[in-house]
């Protein structure tokens, strides 16, 4: 069997499990397809044909607002049908495989399926098992990667700051449970960010092997220093043993970004939260809704990226299915 690859024989995109290995001009074009589904506030959103007679199954087995509902409107807005399979009411529960039940959907034509787990493999695994035709998208996979929100992170900068090269991004707070970190450094690498700091307690800093070319910071103040974007990251309980999370009165204390810290960055600097938040525990809740915030239009990014995702997939199977 051929090592797993997100695209075809052809080198087009098929899957999207990982930004990892994707190109500058590959992430370009992604965020050039998603900006053609912006539109300004208080217009209408996007719509268009581009999925039309194509089936999206989301399948979540974590639990979503923002990605799994942006996935759904955007297949949507594109002119799929969606189904969303409610993980506790499915066969799952009655102890089918995941493989029986993809192959159970595949069976009813689902054409993209767009997978959040807990499990690290789970969304590779299914890729490797589908139909040619079919497409996975990976919604988040435990602590390792979620490119839909990688992308998402890097439309908004590029929105904000028209660029990334000049830029100091800094990274806090528990990256080490974080799969919205680790595809941000990747998609960031990918766009050439200037300077990419990791800023994170002893405890919540990724292991030094990973994500090289960084600069690690263990103090907040010194880390947000004169940075032009500030992405600040939810301690994922989830993911840690309960003696390990952070009392959240201390966290807050020490690493919790407050109008005073949000000071010694660029004046213009502007404040990211993938969400959702815990205000006044990583976020104070006046910084989250402050003027520097672009939180919101982090989400509303999201169901852009996802619109061009889809689109991206579908017109790949389409030159695929045309033999060119
Ligand atoms: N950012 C993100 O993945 O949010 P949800 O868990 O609400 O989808």
């Amino acid at each position: 069997m051929l090592p797993f690859s997100q695209f075809d024989s052809h080198g087009r995109l098929q899957h999207l499990i990982t930004l990892e290995g994707l190109s500058n001009e590959q992430v370009r074009e992604l965020l050039d397809r998603s900006q053609r589904y912006l539109r300004r506030p208080g217009e209408m959103p996007a719509r268009g044909h581009a999925l039309e007679g194509i089936t999206v199954g989301n399948i979540f087995t974590e639990p979503s607002t923002r990605t799994r509902s942006s996935f759904e409107l955007a297949a949507r807005r594109l002119g799929a049908d969606v189904i969303n399979l409610e993980i506790m009411l499915s066969s799952r529960v009655k102890g089918e495989s995941v493989l029986d039940t993809i192959y159970t959907l595949q069976a009813m034509a689902v054409d993209v399926f767009v997978i959040r787990d807990a499990e690290p493999g789970v969304g590779q695994f299914v890729a490797e098992h589908v139909q040619d035709h079919v497409s996975v998208l990976s919604a988040g996979e435990a602590h390792l990667s979620h490119p839909t929100q990688g992308l998402l992170d890097a439309l908004t900068i590029l929105q904000f700051k028209g660029g990334f090269r000049d830029l100091v991004v800094a990274v806090v707070g528990d990256v080490r449970h974080s799969r919205v970190a680790r595809s941000a450094y990747q998609v960031f690498s990918a766009l050439g960010v200037g300077e990419l700091r990791i800023v994170a307690p002893d405890g919540l800093m990724p292991e030094p092997a990973e994500m090289p070319g960084t600069v690690r910071f263990s103090s907040l103040e010194a880390g947000i220093a004169h940075a032009d974007v500030i992405m600040m990251l939810r301690i994922q309980k989830e993911r840690m043993a309960d003696a390990a999370i952070p009392d959240s009165k201390d966290y807050f204390a020490r690493w919790g970004l407050t109008r005073s810290r949000l000071k010694l960055a660029r004046p213009e600097a502007i404040v990211m939260h993938p969400g959702p938040m815990n205000r006044d525990v990583e976020i104070a809740s006046d910084v989250a809704d402050g003027p520097q915030s672009v939180i919101r239009q982090q989400v509303t990014n999201g169901v852009a990226v996802r619109m061009a995702v889809l689109e991206q997939v579908i017109a790949n199977r389409n030159i695929r299915r045309a033999g060119r």
